[in-house]
């Protein structure tokens, strides 16, 4: 890409809610910024915004689940707790997700009501 040629992604369809809660660890549980889930949020962002897909990444709080993540939700889709396995073959997992909700999603904008 040319500098210059930058032009912001489509208004944004749906969210991929990210977990960053990070403990002090006090209480010796794990959380999902422990994880990576910072990185992962930030990796899913860059991915989103090079192919233009129509969704945002949103860093949130604890999703209560804990002792399974790094977690994240997909707006109307799939749920991932990934068990501490940040890895290129999760993210494009979760890639493969975020394009399947953003399809369908326009398919349903485009499809005129019966
Ligand atoms: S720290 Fe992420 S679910 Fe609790």
């Amino acid at each position: 890409m040319m500098e210059g040629d930058w032009r912001p992604t489509e208004k944004p369809l749906f969210t991929v809610r990210v977990c960053i809660n990070k403990r002090l660890n006090t209480d010796k549980l794990p959380s999902c910024a422990g994880r990576g889930s910072r990185g992962l949020a930030d990796a899913l962002e860059r991915e989103i915004l090079a192919e233009r897909i129509p969704a945002s990444v949103t860093r949130g709080p604890c999703m209560n689940n804990c002792a399974h993540g790094p977690n994240l939700k997909i707006q109307g889709a799939d749920y991932f707790n990934l068990e501490g396995e940040v890895t290129d073959g999760a993210i494009e997992r979760i890639m493969v997700a975020i394009r399947a909700e953003a399809e369908r999603r326009k398919t349903a904008e485009t499809t005129p009501a019966p």
